[in-house]
């Protein structure tokens, strides 16, 4: 990809990655993903962000697009993590900066990532700090936990513009660069999609951070994620700040995800039955076998659903490993106001809803009880018990979310 002028002198020099689709070892990006940096050309040049390692020459091309003969001055680095860092020991062998300026958590993440970096110029810049670089200023703003303790948004006035890193973001691969060329509901999944499996447990942390954006009054008339579409234009940007509020508030919709692994169709049917169940009430279903669908596949329904239906057979006096998965992974991201039922099929010792059941009230959901675990292959009446345990849910998500 050619460098992008987003404003005047400050380019995307970022990557494409289009073939992105296991992101960060543990969630899907079927769309692929982008690496966004940028260089902002001022009386200092300055470089915010690097890329994946596997994409520094491509970066550093483009910067060589743009610099032509003039050097870079400093770095600004919001995040630590490899995405965006990855190419930082190359970029500071090759530009040589005179500061490398990084949040105080920052500070100690580069260190611990970067073992060599003892004699490089870091410069710690506290929450409220500026930099003068010429026409403009960065104002640095920690966003710590939004989403590693590491992570800062820079604002530069007077473009009116903020780096915000990860947040805001999108696994998205495109030739476009900005959120307004795109379709919105596809854009409006793919937000939805990273903000559900990378940005769901720091909820509070966005809250507050809106807030205090909020209470700071500062002009905002671009946003740039570093991942993903860039969003302009006071209206986009409106629409980008009230998305995220929206999603850390997780007001869920009518809407049910019964995730089951199974080993001879009998959990299967059961789960069936559960939607016809929900059906009836007027419930928005997916169906979701877990060897078909990604744990992340799995979190990115969820996250707008009211309800969270697991089965799995009893297996070895417990339940199927890619159910156990699910579990540890949805757990982890901390969903908030969700319903719970379990059920399932078993043999002989049958504990599989008991332990659903259990992993479910750990994670703070509102139980349905009883769940119904049915022998072998489950009878009429059994399945006629599953259709019932859907109405119930139906009816306890009908009074949480409405009509
Ligand atoms: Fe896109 Fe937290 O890295």
């Amino acid at each position: 990809m050619r460098p992008v002028e987003i404003k005047k002198d400050i380019w995307w020099v970022g990557v494409v990655d289009w073939n992105k689709r296991n992101f960060h070892g543990y969630s899907q990006s079927p769309l692929g993903t982008t690496y966004n940096n940028y260089l902002i050309l001022d009386e200092k040049v300055v470089l915010v962000d690097t890329v994946d390692k596997e994409f520094a020459s491509r970066t550093f091309c483009s910067i060589a697009q743009v610099l032509q003969d003039r050097k870079i001055d400093y770095f600004v680095i919001n995040h630590l993590e490899p995405d965006h860092a990855g190419s930082l020991a190359l970029a500071v062998e090759r530009y040589k900066p005179e500061k490398i300026y990084t949040s105080p958590m920052g500070e100690k993440a580069l260190r611990a990532h970067f073992h060599a970096s003892a004699d490089w110029p870091v410069e710690v810049v506290p929450s409220g700090a500026t930099l003068s670089i010429g026409k403009r200023t960065l104002h640095f703003l920690e966003t710590r936990m939004l989403h590693w303790p590491d992570s800062m948004l820079t604002y530069v006035s007077p473009d009116k513009l903020a780096f915000t890193n990860d947040a805001f973001g999108q696994n998205m691969a495109t030739g476009e660069r900005f959120a307004d060329q795109v379709d919105r509901a596809v854009l409006r999944r793919a937000m939805a999609e990273y903000y559900a499996n990378i940005v769901l447990p720091y909820s509070p942390v966005v809250l507050k951070t809106l807030s205090t954006v909020a209470d700071m009054g500062l002009e905002l008339d671009m946003l740039c994620p570093d991942h993903g579409l860039i969003w302009r234009g006071a209206e986009d940007v409106r629409y980008v700040l009230e998305a995220y509020r929206e999603f850390a508030l997780q007001k869920p919709l009518k809407k049910a995800v019964i995730a089951y692994d199974t080993m001879w169709h009998s959990t299967e049917s059961m789960a069936e039955a559960i939607a016809d169940g929900l059906m009836d009430e007027g419930v928005s279903v997916r169906i979701m076998d877990l060897k078909a669908n990604h744990h992340s596949a799995v979190m990115t329904e969820l996250f707008d659903a009211a309800a969270l239906v697991l089965g799995s057979p009893t297996h070895n006096n417990g339940i199927l490993p890619l159910v156990g998965n699910l579990i540890t992974y949805v757990k982890g991201l901390r969903p908030q106001n969700k319903i719970g039922a379990a059920f399932g099929s078993f043999g002989w010792s049958g504990e599989c809803v008991k332990i659903l059941t259990q992993a479910l009230t750990d994670m703070n959901m509102e139980v349905v009880e009883p769940g119904v675990k049915a022998k072998n292959v489950p009878t009429h009446e059994a399945l006629g018990q599953c259709v019932e345990l859907g109405r119930k849910i139906g009816q306890a998500i009908k009074a949480k979310v409405g009509e």
